[in-house]
Formats: C-alpha cells, structure tokens, sequence
C-alpha cells in the first residue's frame, strides 16, 4: 500500500468512530469510553509514523510548501493535549463529550486540508516507488508507535524518535495493566 493510501485509510478508520459516537445517546458512557479508547490509540499512531516518516520526507522535498508540515505538527500539538485530557477522563464528565466533540472538529480540519492540500503535493513531488515504499516504513514505524499522548515530547527527527522508544515500554505496560484490570473484572461479574 503506497504512503497516501495507508494515510487515508488510518482517516477513514477513525471517521468511523467518529460517526458511531455521534450516534450514542448522552447516558451511553460504556460504549463513548470504548470509542475514545480506540481513537486516542489510534490517532496517537497515526501522528507517530507522520511525525516519523510522512513529514520530514515531505518537508525536505516539498521546499517551499514546507509550511504546511509545520502547521500540521501544530494541530498535532493540539490534537495531543486534548487527547491526552480525554486519557484521564471519565465519560461521565460533564465535560468529556464537549472536549471530544471539539477534538473532532479539529481532526476533522487536519485531515481535510492533509487530504486536499498536503497529500496531493507529496503525490505529485514523489514517485509511485518512493511512495510505496514510504507506506513499508509508515507501516514499520506503526509497530513501534506510543499507544497513549506525550504532547511535551519532540515532534520532529531526530529526537522524536528517542522519545519514542522511551515512551512505548510505559505505554504497553498500562494497556497491559488496564486490561488485566478489564479481565479481573469481568470475572468478578461472572462469579
Ligand atoms: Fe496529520
Ligand atoms: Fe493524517
């Protein structure tokens, strides 16, 4: 799968959460946590492998359109800090559905001026070859992603991957430690 191809697919995959948590009622708290769940790991990696891959190359080679990667990694930014309050947030907040609604509002914006203005640049400064194999190493670079927000860490080369490596033992190790939590609990529901 060329680069773009992957990208797109990542926005799609999320857009479908979005859609399903505008379709929940306000009491449905099981079912919105689930969601937000799924689209902090989500959106986390898909920042991760753009910031790795996907910009620096784009960045190098677009010269003058270089501006565009830097507004990108500043929705990022913004992307991260709204995420990671969602992190700690129950979905019984008064607050959790007004900070996810805006959080969609700027994904939404994000990917629609990556998807009209960003990505067709990059398509038309590399080849169908480069691009496919700028989707192997976004691909790669997704195994080794963070799971969970860091917006203090680097977002650029070559210190955001340092910052990676650091981040994704911690990370694994509370997904781990959430779902033993999970199944302990579910067993205690069934005995
Ligand atoms: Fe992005
Ligand atoms: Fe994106």
């Amino acid at each position: 799968m060329d680069a773009i191809a992957l990208l797109k697919a990542d926005h799609k995959a999320v857009e479908e959460k979005f859609t399903m948590f505008g379709t929940l009622g306000s009491r449905a708290f099981k079912a919105k946590a689930k969601i937000v769940t799924d689209v902090i790991t989500a959106l986390i990696k898909h920042a991760a492998i753009e910031e790795a891959v996907f910009y620096p190359e784009a960045r190098q080679r677009l010269q003058d359109s270089g501006y565009l990667v830097l507004e990108a990694l500043e929705e990022h930014h913004i992307v991260k800090w709204t995420l990671s309050e969602l992190d700690h947030m129950s979905p019984t907040d008064e607050r959790f559905d007004a900070k996810f609604t805006v959080l969609m509002e700027i994904v939404r914006h994000h990917v629609r001026e990556e998807e009209k203005v960003l990505f067709p640049a990059v398509r038309k400064a590399f080849s169908k070859q480069e691009l496919d194999q700028m989707g192997d190493q976004l691909h790669a670079a997704k195994a080794s992603a963070p799971t969970h927000p860091h917006p203090r860490s680097p977002d650029e080369p070559p210190f955001n991957a340092i910052a990676a490596v650091v981040a994704k033992p911690f990370d694994a190790m509370r997904d781990a430690g959430e779902a033993i939590v999970k199944q302990v609990r579910r067993a205690s529901m069934q005995s």
